[in-house]
């Protein structure tokens, strides 16, 4: 890619896409914001860089700036340059707090969800369910459980019933109990499964799984890299749940994508299991370099003055639900499920009417390119679970309007009537 601007990158031959993936769901407020361009040049002219051993202006505008926009109690923030490294840092702090928190139990063990992910480190890649991001590192981090996700087109429950169970969230307790609950430090979950296929937890999920937690004593970890800064219709996933997690994790929207920035989010709670004691050993011995890098932080600033002021994740609601009515209406017999939240969204692919058995990977692929070259870039859920490679997804800029929706559909009606 060489240029963009707004919902649109051109290629280096001059070719022009709608980019429907936000580069990798992240670039929210869209491309071509010179506000964030300027705040990141007068950062890095007045000071480049500053480690977080000690602090400086941006990082900590930018920490109070998320706690404002955070419910109270939920404001702690560890600041570092990726997903994955917020995940991991999370999944790290989940285990110490725990020992701290129950001194005597030994809570170690971390659930997550099959077709989860997580990140590309060796805890996040734990804690993410897809073999074919695994397989090749195993034997992975010791302690990593997994339960089925919210898949109401599959689910082994309740496909066959009206309406949802919400056993799928029961099963966290189920396994909770099965290993013993002083064994378990954290839950992890994304509160719509984004690059595993687009899972949106159901109506009830999170609210469950709060109470799960809360009876076990377990901490709840909300991996909202992909949910977060308005992408559902909401700034953050966890809003429309009415609960709070006890760990936040943040990234990609954080900056647009303007700079690598991620940020794990701490309650008052795991906040004060660390408070130093007299030898320090309570402390949360975890340093980046460049976590929190100043001009990352200037960015994210700007960011937040775009997406705040211009309430994107209004349009991100408004304009998520037309294009997934319109999805619904393209009428063909592969199309087995269109769903999401907002502007994160997934078509699933099958063989015929009827038949849920997933649309061959090569069958999926030529239709993501024929979608490429009707010039609309949509993603796939690739290398995740051997067979279900079979998930179109489309999450564009948070700026998207009708009438480019209607053009994304347009694209993906062309490429399947092919
Ligand atoms: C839900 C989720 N968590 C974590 C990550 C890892 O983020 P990063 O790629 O910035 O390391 C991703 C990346 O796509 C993600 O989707």
């Amino acid at each position: 890619m060489d240029h963009a601007d707004g919902c649109y990158v051109w290629d280096s031959d001059g070719k022009k896409y709608l980019d429907a993936m936000a580069g990798l769901w992240c670039v929210n407020a869209g491309y071509g914001r010179k506000s964030i361009a300027e705040a990141v040049y007068a950062q890095m002219q007045k000071l480049p860089y500053s480690p977080l051993t000690q602090s400086h202006g941006p990082a900590a505008a930018l920490a109070t700036r998320l706690a404002g926009l955070l419910p109270k109690g939920l404001d702690r923030v560890f600041f570092t340059n990726s997903g994955s490294e917020a995940v991991e840092t999370a999944l790290k702090m989940a285990r110490q707090c725990a020992r701290q928190l129950h001194p005597g139990e030994s809570r170690y063990k971390i659930i997550a969800r099959h077709r989860a992910y997580h990140g590309f480190t060796m805890g996040a890649v734990s804690a993410t369910g897809q073999t074919a991001r695994k397989r090749a590192f195993e034997p992975l981090v010791p302690g990593f459980l997994h339960v089925a996700p919210p898949d109401r087109l599959r689910c082994n429950f309740c496909a066959g019933s009206q309406a949802c169970t919400l056993t799928c969230a029961d099963e966290f307790e189920r396994m909770i109990r099965m290993e013993g609950p002083e064994s378990v430090a954290a839950v992890i979950v994304e509160p719509v499964i984004g690059g595993g296929g687009v899972f949106p937890a159901p109506e009830g999920y999170l609210e469950r799984l709060r109470q799960i937690c809360d009876r076990y004593r377990v901490l709840l970890i909300l991996d909202e890299v992909i949910t977060g800064f308005g992408r559902t219709g909401t700034l953050f996933a966890f809003e429309q749940a009415g609960i709070q997690p006890d760990i936040l994790v943040l990234a990609k929207g954080i900056t647009s994508g303007y700079l690598p920035l991620g940020a794990t989010v701490a309650s008052d709670r795991v906040f004060e299991a660390f408070l130093s004691d007299k030898n320090g050993a309570a402390k949360f011995t975890h340093l980046s370099t460049f976590g929190g890098h100043p001009c990352s932080c200037a960015a994210a600033l700007a960011n937040l003055d775009i997406l705040c002021g211009e309430r994107l994740w209004e349009n991100a609601a408004a304009v998520g639900s037309e294009l997934r009515a319109r999805l619904r209406e393209i009428d063909d017999p592969r199309i087995g499920e269109v769903r999401g939240r907002g502007l994160l969204n997934g078509i699933e692919l099958v063989s015929g009417a009827g038949d849920k058995t997933p649309l061959p990977e090569a069958e999926v692929v030529q239709i993501q390119k024929r979608i490429r070259a009707n010039g609309v870039l949509v993603g796939r859920n690739s290398d995740t679970v051997p067979a279900f490679g079979n998930v179109l997804t489309i999450a564009p800029p948070l700026i998207v309007s009708e009438s480019q929706a209607h053009d994304i559909v347009d694209a993906v009606r062309a490429a399947l009537a092919h």
